[in-house]
């Protein structure tokens, strides 16, 4: 039980039993937050130290927060799952404190030991498993991010850090659920380029997505798919989820993990379900004009997005400036279908989890 590391204060104010039911009932994404956060506190002299879990609360923060200024950021992203016998789960959390600390490495952010990342999020559910919720594809969404509060204005990594995570109970990420989602293709913006932080889960990468998509977003598209700086002719990621495509004879591919993109947790464990299952994957380059053939000939029978926020939402269109093409009939296909349901039923415990990737918080 490693919990107890993160030792609990006091919370002086839960939130009342009607915000609480009005939260509850509603469940959006990433809009409410539950009663308290974990936390952990960093200097070059001291490292680590005052782990615990207190009342979800303001910041202090120095204006001169490095973090304000040069963006010395990193986080990330997982779900705990309320099982139908009342115990709560999250899916492969070693995965996602181990891709932190590769992240925080590129950041030049201090390591966050991965027992200490496991158990932050162990002690905040158990301080806020009332916020745990039970519908289906409902979730408690699990924020651990890292930053740098040294003020100094100085451009060189701080020597004070703060660990946080804090806790959102959500519904589907896009507001329409399993239904699918057109996406536009950003051909005159990048979110990465060679050597860049492209694999880094950090703040500025999503900057770097907002601009695109929010013109996307005016055209009537759920996302913007970026691709690659340095020639501008092949796929990479969505603003926060990877793509994938399943072919009409059943092969599947997705971007291959070149350095510039994440490397999805999502994306993992779905390449792993369908190799399991006997199926051809392959992790490559995929060219935006060749694939617009291949959608316009009928070669391609789906297209999906993953990510833990995501799940898997199925793609029905695709477009960029000039050009329109619907994916197949435009709803979501079989694989997009089944994959869904596997990769859930693994999470809220409704199927056996071969692949040990379930860990009770
Ligand atoms: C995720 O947790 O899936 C993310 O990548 C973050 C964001 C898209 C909500």
């Amino acid at each position: 039980d490693l919990a107890p590391r993160f030792p609990l204060t006091v919370n002086p104010s839960p939130a009342d039993e009607e915000t609480y039911r009005a939260v509850m009932d509603r469940l959006s994404f990433g809009v409410d937050f539950t009663d308290h956060m974990a936390r952990a506190t960093w200097t070059v002299d001291a490292g680590w130290q005052g782990h615990r879990v207190e009342a979800y609360a303001p910041l202090t923060l120095s204006p001169a927060a490095a973090v304000l200024h040069y963006a010395q950021e990193v986080f990330e992203g997982l779900k705990a799952y309320r099982h139908a016998d009342g115990s709560v789960w999250t899916f492969r959390p070693g995965f996602n404190a181990a891709r932190m600390n590769t992240s925080a490495n590129r950041l030049a952010l201090p390591e966050l030991p991965e027992e200490d990342f496991v158990a932050s999020l162990a002690a905040l559910v158990a301080a806020d498993d009332r916020w745990v919720p039970s519908t289906p594809g409902s979730s408690l969404y699990l924020r651990p991010f890292m930053f740098a509060t040294e003020a100094f204005l100085g451009v060189r990594s701080a020597h004070e850090v703060e660990y946080l995570a804090i806790a959102s109970p959500v519904g589907p990420y896009f507001v329409e659920g399993f239904q699918p989602v057109g996406i536009w293709v950003s051909e005159d913006h990048h979110r990465a380029g060679a050597g860049g932080m492209g694999a880094a889960k950090t703040g500025g990468n999503y900057a770097a997505s907002l601009l695109p998509q929010q013109q996307a977003a005016e055209k009537g598209f759920a996302q913007v798919c970026f691709l690659d700086a340095a020639t501008n002719t092949y796929l990479e990621e969505l603003g926060g989820m990877n793509v994938v495509i399943v072919d009409a004879d059943g092969t599947v591919r997705t971007p291959s993990l070149t350095g510039t993109i994440l490397q999805g947790g999502t994306r993992g464990a779905i390449l792993e379900l369908l190799r399991g299952a006997g199926r051809e994957v392959r992790e490559e380059t995929i060219y935006l004009e060749e694939l617009r053939r291949q959608i316009r000939s009928g070669q391609v029978a789906e297209m999906f997005a993953c990510g833990t926020a995501a799940v898997i939402t199925p793609i029905g269109r695709l477009a960029g400036a000039d050009w329109d093409v619907v994916v197949a009939d435009g709803d979501p296909g079989p694989v997009t279908r089944e994959l869904y349901t596997e990769l859930t039923d693994i999470q809220y415990g409704l199927r056996p989890d071969t692949h040990d990737w379930m860990y009770r918080l």
